[in-house]
This record gives structure tokens, sequence and C-alpha cells, in this order.
């Protein structure tokens, strides 16, 4: 990516940084499909002490970590509830269907945190006659509110009923550490209130490729099967498990000025066209810019002219991601080439 490009579209777009190069290549590596590569192992280990949890299992992505959890807690027919605008209901291309054969739920939530009542009230237990609620399914951060975060309590709110209603509690942790950062709350403390957690070294951790599932043993193994069946078996990952243990030793903490740039990147935009963005909403990394009756499209496609890219998220809807790719020198251009598309 040329200097001058003002990558906003996704914190995905990010490259890794020259400490993960070097480690990918003097990674120790073995294959990993037989257990052996020590790298992998090593990253595992890590985090399931960070997560506090027995044990984990490098998967290829995010989507692939939601499709191998969902699979290895649920049967065939079963029913999950999940927030309607969730990633796994919205962009994994009908997997739960199609892989696991399960029933998915969406309920409406404030902001991608659901109500515990609504929950409980949702739940049906095994019986003859009617769907049978086997898991609960939260997204922390929530993408599709604009990187929201979970209160702690309200997650132990959900957790609570949940399981004492019978059903597993999966946490799609894609950015968990954004969450963390802009919370307070160590990353342990989120994934104590549910059964399996998944996160990405591949967002705003910077690493190119790989996420992470964390759970008991029992739930790793059976996890490791299913990966396999999906053909996310793979060998010598080590080279991505050293460019991910870069991601989580050293990029943790400066997520928070993803957090100030989104937040400088909010009050700029909100001084162009008032109303279209809350700073007060901004929490995390993501900015939703709502463009009223112009077309994202139009505006996106003036401001790639001048090197800065956001995404056309729906037709009046505009999504910007922040990343250490972009420094606060090319948020305040992203604020001006954002004036010279929507308003001049
Ligand atoms: C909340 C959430 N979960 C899961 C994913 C899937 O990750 P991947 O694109 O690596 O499959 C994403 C991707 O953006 C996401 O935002």
């Amino acid at each position: 990516m040329p200097e001058s490009i003002v990558e906003l579209r996704s914190d995905t777009f990010t490259r890794p940084t020259p400490q993960m190069r070097r480690a990918m290549a003097e990674a120790d590596v073995g294959d990993d499909v037989f257990g052996e590569d020590p790298t992998t192992n090593a990253l595992q280990e890590r985090c399931a002490e960070l997560f506090g949890k027995e044990a984990a299992l490098f998967v290829a992505s995010g989507t692939m970590g939601n499709q191998v959890v969902i699979k290895s807690l649920t049967q065939p027919g079963d029913e999950v509830l999940i927030d309607e605008r969730a990633h796994i209901v919205t962009y994994e291309m009908g997997a739960p269907a199609a892989i696991s054969g399960v029933m998915m739920r969406g309920l409406p939530s404030r902001r991608g945190v659901l109500d515990p009542d609504v929950v409980a009230d949702s739940i049906r237990p095994p019986t003859p006659f009617a769907n049978h609620t086997a898991l609960v399914c939260v997204e922390n951060t929530h993408q599709a509110s604009g990187g929201s975060v979970w209160p702690l309590d309200a997650l132990r709110a959900v957790a609570k009923v949940a399981h004492e209603k019978g059903c597993v509690v999966y946490c799609d942790g894609a950015r968990i550490f954004n969450a963390s950062v802009a919370a307070g709350v160590p990353v342990r403390d989120y994934a104590a209130e549910g059964d399996a957690l998944s996160f990405c070294f591949s967002k705003g951790l910077g690493a190119p490729i790989g996420s992470m599932l964390v759970g008991t043993e029992e739930f790793v193994a059976r996890a490791r099967s299913v990966r396999r069946m999906l053909g996310g078996g793979m060998r010598q990952t080590g080279v991505l498990a050293a460019a991910a243990r870069v991601a989580v030793d050293t990029m943790v903490q400066r997520l928070a000025e993803d957090h100030e740039n989104a937040l400088r990147l909010a009050e700029g935009v909100a001084e162009i066209l008032a109303g279209s963005v809350d700073p007060d909403q901004v929490e995390t990394n993501i900015v939703f810019i709502d463009v009223g009756d112009r077309e994202a499209l139009d505006i996106v496609g003036k401001m790639w002219e001048d090197g800065v890219r956001m995404f056309p998220y729906s037709p009046h809807l505009i999504r910007c991601v922040t990343s250490y790719e972009v420094g606060r020198e090319g948020i305040e251009r992203a604020i001006v080439a954002f004036r010279d598309a929507a308003v001049r």
C-alpha cells in the first residue's frame, strides 16, 4: 500500500509489521495436523492462559472459527439464538445451515447487546414437539453496531440465563481486544462468561492470517476434528502462528490509539454533516457515517481519487475502521476528503 493511501475500509487491510515478518521467517515449524508445530502449540498455550481457558485451537479465519464452534456445540436441527445483525447471520454465506444444519434465530438487540429477558423467553427446552435451543451466540465488539462493546454485566446476565436454561454460550470475539482495551476489562473476564470464544489476529492486531478458539479441553478436541473435516487442518502453521504471537504480544495496548482516531474521525465528520455520526456512540475502532439522501457509493468514489478509502456499507451508509496503518495525519486527510466529497 503506498504511503499516500489512507485505508479505512477495514482493519483487515493491516499488513504484518516488520517484527512479524522476521518472526515468520525464523519460525520453528512442524506438522500441525499431527499436533507437532511447536510455534503453533506455544501460541495455543499462551492464548489459553491469557483467556483463562483449558485449551486453544488455531484456525484459518474468523468465519472458520465461528463455523467450527457452531458445529462442535450443536446437533443438526438445533436452534441457535443470536443477535439478528451478527456477522454469523449476515456474512457467513448461510454456513450454519449448510454445515451444521442448525436454525439460526435472530433476536433484536440494543447495539448488539442482547436483553437477558428476551433470551430467557426465547430459549426452548428439549421437548418432542418444538425446536430445541442449544446455543446462544454473542458478538463482542459488535461490528454492525459500529464496534459497540458488551458491558461485562450485560454479558454475565445473558450467560446466566442461557446456562440456567441448559444452553451453551459462545462469543464471536473477532475484536475482543478492542472491547477489552476500550472497557478496561481483561479478556479472561469476558471469556469466563462463555463456554467458548474466538478472536482474530488478522484484524486490528495486524497479523496476516488466523484466529483462535478457546474453551475446555473437551471442546477443543471436538473442534480439532471439525476443523479437519472442514479442510482447516493445516501443516506448517508456525509461520502464521509466529506473526500471530507478535500480534498478541505487541499490538494490543496500542488499539487505544485506533479508538482515539475513530473518535476524532467521527467528530470531524459530524461537524461537516450534522447528524451523520454520533461521536458518543463510537466506542472502539469502527465509525458508521449516515449520509442521508446522498449516495454512499458516490462519496466513496470521489474520496478514492484523493487516496482515501472508505467502505460503502449500504446505499446511504459508509463504514470506516481505524487501524495502526492510519495515523492521526491520515485521519485529518480523511476528514478533508470527506468534506470535499460530501459537501462541495
Ligand atoms: C464480528 C466478526 N466476526 C467474524 C468475522 C470473520 O472474520 P474473517 O473475515 O477472518 O473470516 C468478522 C470479519 O470481519 C467479524 O467482523
